[in-house]
């Protein structure tokens, strides 16, 4: 659902202008529409009205505590990495009993912190992880509820760099060691086992590798029962993909259908993990064109955001969209051309050769679906300050990240005192 459409010739985000957001705050910054926060979550959770569905919003995609807090109102639980989204999450006023717990490297600290506020389950990746949690919760006198997550060994499709299902990946247990992994789990008094869970990687605008997974994964939870494990749960992760460029990934009715249709008689409860799908196109980056530069070969379009806004172009090739604020009198004229931000590196490329209208300094531009993965993978390189994020709601904005001054960020630094 995109609620950045133009209206009168101006690019609006819900009822906003743009530009009436550039003009009160400067660029460049990021900007989210609570409607399709909206939309997106409810399209996802509809999906799974008539299954016993736990939709669990994967935070590191979008973190803001605004974002949060308006998918909280939703209902939805979360997916946490590290203690920091733990916090940000119970801020939010997300339930304890809908965190789940993903990442290879939980620190034992952190493990501590999530069994005391009384997270639903620690997905589980490793056997000394499975033995470090069990050593923090005898500790505790406590038990953790705990799914191994699998690795299945299926190539998700994405791109090499957000696949994380194939054997040689650094996710999950690998097949051949499960049964083992169980039983060493069953062994240890302070875990109590209570599902599997799997995530085969991001950006996936296929069903067949998620129902291949799903395939091994259901197969295997008759194996374990028949072992004697209690499998109760099955997280199936997040990874649903998103039209950045055309893209036609499934529809959430179409993907609900495939699990039911891979889970049919097990009597699991589900759990979701989607990211992107709920953020990913509720956010544009809203940049400001600097100079268009003549190169020898090619036209450059410089603007005021750069890849340490936006790292997404420059680590995986991603591919964003880049529209002009004001619409184009005639889109036939579309010439293309090198949208670069100012950092000294040739690595910092929005796109190369996108068409775009003619454009000149001072107009605004939208680099669009950058509502995941973007402003959490901000860094303030070149001490450039990290980029302000604003949220929309119908007619109404709010700064919800402001942009810091140089003076905090020299602040915030300390000099040791033999060089004072
Ligand atoms: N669950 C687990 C265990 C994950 O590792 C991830 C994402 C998700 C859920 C959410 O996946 P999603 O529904 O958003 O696809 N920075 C990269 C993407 C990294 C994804 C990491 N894991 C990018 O910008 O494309």
């Amino acid at each position: 659902m995109n609620h950045f459409l133009y209206r009168d010739g101006v690019l609006y985000a819900e009822d906003v202008p743009l530009p009436k957001i550039a003009e009160t705050i400067g660029t460049p910054f990021y900007c989210y529409a609570t409607a399709t926060l909206v939309h997106q979550y409810r399209a996802f959770a509809d999906a799974f009205a008539n299954q016993d569905a736990t939709i669990c919003y994967a935070v590191k995609a979008n973190a803001n505590q605004s974002v949060l807090h308006t998918l909280a109102r939703l209902g939805a639980g979360a997916d946490i990495v590290s203690g920091g989204e733990l916090q940000r999450a119970l801020a939010a006023g997300i339930p304890a009993t809908k965190i789940v717990f993903s990442g290879i490297g939980k620190t034992q600290q952190e493990m501590a912190q999530a069994l005391d506020a009384g997270i639903l389950q620690f997905n589980v990746e490793s056997e000394p992880e499975l033995e470090a949690l069990n050593a923090v919760a005898l500790e505790k006198n406590a038990r953790a509820p705990v799914a191994l997550r699998v690795n299945p060994d299926i190539d998700s499709g994405s791109h090499n760099k957000i696949a994380t299902g194939r054997r040689e990946d650094k996710f999950g247990i690998p097949w051949e060691r499960i049964a083992n992994a169980y039983a060493l789990a069953a062994s240890l008094p302070g875990i109590e086992v209570v599902g599997i869970a799997v995530h085969i990687g991001s950006q996936l605008v296929e069903l067949s590798p998620f129902r291949a997974a799903f395939a091994r994964v259901a197969d295997l939870v008759t194996t374990l029962r028949k072992s004697g494990h209690r499998i109760d749960r099955l997280d199936l992760g997040g990874g649903l993909g998103i039209p950045y460029d055309g893209e036609t990934p499934p529809e959430p009715a179409d993907y609900a259908e495939m699990v039911r249709q891979e889970t049919a008689g097990l009597a699991c409860r589900l759990i979701f993990e989607p990211g992107r799908f709920i953020v990913g196109n509720a956010g544009v980056l809203v940049t400001r064109v600097l100079y268009v530069k003549e190169g020898s070969e090619r036209r450059f379009v410089i603007v005021d955001a750069a890849m340490n806004d936006l790292l997404r172009p420059a680590l995986y090739d991603a591919f964003h969209r880049v529209d002009p604020v004001t619409e184009p009198a005639n889109t036939s004229h579309k010439k293309p051309v090198e949208i670069v931000g100012p950092i000294c590196e040739s690595g910092d490329v929005f796109a190369s050769g996108h068409p775009l209208p003619p454009v000149k300094a001072g107009d605004l531009l939208v680099i669009r679906s950058a509502g995941a993965y973007g402003a959490v993978m901000a860094s303030e390189y070149n001490t450039r300050p990290r980029v302000p994020e604003i949220l929309v709601n119908g007619e109404r904005f709010a700064v919800v990240r402001p942009r810091p001054t140089i003076d905090a960020i020299l602040k915030s630094e300390q000099i040791p005192d033999w060089l004072a």
